[in-house]
Order: structure tokens, then sequence, then C-alpha cells
């Protein structure tokens, strides 16, 4: 008889990440489905205007290449985005080294810590409040993670990775120059990565959103810094999956060896749509203009609804409350046929909020601002 050898059990990595928080919402988009004049869904971040027609062409243009495309990008790709950050943002010093594309943003943030060789035994520092992936991501890797607005919070703890998001999904909280000072400073004492997700550093609507990579916070000294970006709220492309991580270039070289391997390419069309969307700024001024009218309408009436809006200088969401249980408010929104996101599928700081996107056509929001009144 064949003796059989064991071995340890298979465990899907599944079972260690977060339920999916959005089917918990099936009983208020019932209930806001019921309203006689139909859903109006204000949960989902997602685009719905038209994509730029220099976008188009660009993609459409590069659509006749049948060989494969490359993980580093091509160098018209990293020069547009190195051009960008210094035209839209004030970055200076990066250069086509310091500049990986990645396959959506939401891609780069699950697999970084792995990607960065974090394991057990690490930690990774996320905002209280937070889009889910950065955690999802610590989990993949089998990392810890901990949830800290503030570094007194964290002690003489010495963290691997340390997230930050500014302006914040879903608070729309921007951190200022002064504030991610102190983090580099911090984070470069202990030699901890700083990931600063800025995803909605274009959609500004009160004051400054300063980059991690801006010379008034990190002096020009881009070491232990990345700075994630995406194309898909700014541009409207987030179907095509279009972002990128820029920032220390010896992080970028690890993370494109990596990913080089994993065959994490991003395709050559849409290489060539993102590098004409980074070159063009007017398609992304006029994109800014209908978010900023949508939350001028959107935004007083929320308050004239009896609710306080909190931080949301700037980014796609209104950050709502009434000072109650957040599924309470989201069940007074389903009653008038609006569907909000409950502030506690960011981590349990937001149990008393609700997320309400901007990103609807003006028609929606308009309706929305009839049964608000
Ligand atoms: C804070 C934040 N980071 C990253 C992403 C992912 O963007 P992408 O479409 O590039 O994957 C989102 C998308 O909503 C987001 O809100």
């Amino acid at each position: 008889m064949t003796s059989v050898v064991s071995r340890p059990e298979r465990r899907p990595p599944a079972r260690a990440l977060p339920v999916f928080p959005w089917d918990t919402l099936a009983e208020a988009r019932t209930l806001a489905s019921a309203h006689p004049g139909g859903l109006v869904d204000l949960t989902v971040g997602t685009p719905v205007d038209p994509v730029a027609p220099v976008i188009r062409e660009a993609l459409d243009a590069g659509s006749d290449e049948p060989g494969y495309p490359t993980t580093v990008g091509t160098q018209e790709l990293r020069t547009a985005a190195v051009d960008a950050l210094a035209r839209r943002y004030g970055v200076t010093g990066l250069n086509a080294g310091s500049i990986l594309p990645a396959i959506g943003t939401k891609e780069l943030i699950a697999g970084l810590p792995a990607q960065l060789g974090l394991g057990p035994g690490h930690t990774v520092v996320v905002p209280e409040v937070a889009y889910p992936t950065y955690e999802v991501g610590a989990l993949l890797a089998g990392a810890a993670v901990v949830r800290a607005d503030s570094l007194t919070q964290l002690g003489p703890s010495s963290p691997t990775l340390l997230y930050l998001n500014s302006p914040a999904n879903p608070s729309g909280r921007v951190l200022g120059v002064d504030h991610l000072r102190k983090v580099v400073e911090w984070a470069r004492e202990r030699g901890v990565i700083v990931a600063s997700d800025e995803c909605y550093l274009g959609l500004v609507w009160e004051g400054d959103a300063p980059s991690i990579l801006d010379p008034r916070v990190c002096d020009g000294d881009h070491s232990g810094l990345l700075a994630l970006h995406s194309l898909s709220k700014t541009s409207n492309l987030a179907s095509y999956r279009a972002g990128f991580v820029a920032g220390d270039p010896t992080l970028v070289a690890e993370l494109l060896a990596v990913r080089k391997h994993a065959g994490l390419m991003m395709p050559l069309p849409v290489q060539n749509a993102m590098t004409a969307a980074l070159r063009d700024d007017a398609h992304e001024a006029e994109q800014r203009e209908r978010y900023r009218a949508r939350r001028e309408l959107l935004l007083p009436a929320v308050e004239a609804a009896g609710f306080r809006v909190d931080h949301s200088q700037a980014g796609l969401y209104l950050w709502a409350t009434r000072d109650e249980p957040c599924r309470e408010t989201v069940d007074w929104f389903a009653r008038r046929g609006l569907l909000v996101a409950p502030g506690e599928f960011y981590g349990s700081a937001g149990a008393r909020h609700v997320r309400i996107a901007l990103t609807a056509t003006d028609a929606t929001v308009a309706e929305a601002v009839r049964r608000l009144a």
C-alpha cells in the first residue's frame, strides 16, 4: 500500500477577507427602488460622463498592435505621467524610472504589500475610515492591519507600510503640507514606506491638496515615498483600468521586477489612451467643472435636509451625518428613493456617516435634489 504524504490544509485567501459589504444593502435597495420615480443610486463612485475624443482616438490608433506590451510601459507614457504630475500638481524631480503603470489603482493596492515583500510579522497602517482595498492587500500578504489617523496613535510601533489617502475616500478630507511633512519625517526616522493614494488629487473644491511628492512636503527627496494615481475619476477612464505609481525609483524598480514576472502588463492601446489623457489637461478641467456643479447643487440640498456634511472639501463624495447610526440614515434616504452608502463600510469610525457620491448625471443629481427638498 502506498502511504499518502500529509500536506497542510489549503486555505482559500478569500476566507481571510472581510465579507463583501455591498450585499448588505439589498433591503435598502429594494425600498429605494419602490419609489414611484425609480431608484437614484448615489452609492458607487463610478463615472458616467463621456470619454474625451482625444483619449478614444489614441485608444483606437493603438488597436492594431499584435505584440505583447511591456510591464514598465512605454517611454511616452512614463514621460507623460512625469510631465502631468509636474504641470497639474507641482511635483518635481521625477523621471521615467520613477513611474510604473498599473492596471487600475485597485489592482496595485491589492498587491502592493505582497509585492513590496510584506508578510506575517509586518504591519500596514490604514486610515480609520478607508477605501477597503488597503486592508485587503495587507490581509492577502498575511500582514497585520492597524487603523490610525494620527502618528501618536501608533506610539513606538514600527509598521512597514503606511497608507495615506488625501483627498480621502469616503470622507473628502484633505491633509495639508504640515501634516504630510510630519508623516514623511516620522516615516523616514523609522524606515516606514509611505503609500499615498492620490486618486482624487485632481478633484479639489476648497483650498489646496498637496501630493506627498510635492517639494513643500518632501523637500524633493522621494525615498520611501510612493504616490498612487488613477485616471478613473479625473479622466472618466474607470473601464480602461488606467493607473500608475510614482515615487522612489528603488521601490518602483522592485515593483517592476515582481510585476514583470506576474505578467501585470497594461494593454498597449490603454497605455496609448492613458498617454493622451495625461498630455491633455482640457478634458480633465472640463470633468472637474461637471463635478463641481453637481456638488454645488447636492451639498446645500443635503444640508437643508438636516444633515451635517463633514470634510468633503475634495473628492467625489459628501460625508454626511445626522448623528445617528448610518443604517437609519440609509433608510431615511431609501424612503425617498435615494441609495447612499453606509459609512460603516469604511471602518467603525464611519458608523454614523453615509457617503453620497457626486458621480451621477446632471439629471440624476437634479432628481436627488428634488427628492431632498
Ligand atoms: C481611494 C481610492 N483608491 C483607489 C481607487 C481605485 O481606482 P481605480 O479605478 O484606478 O482602480 C478608488 C476607486 O474608487 C478609490 O476610491
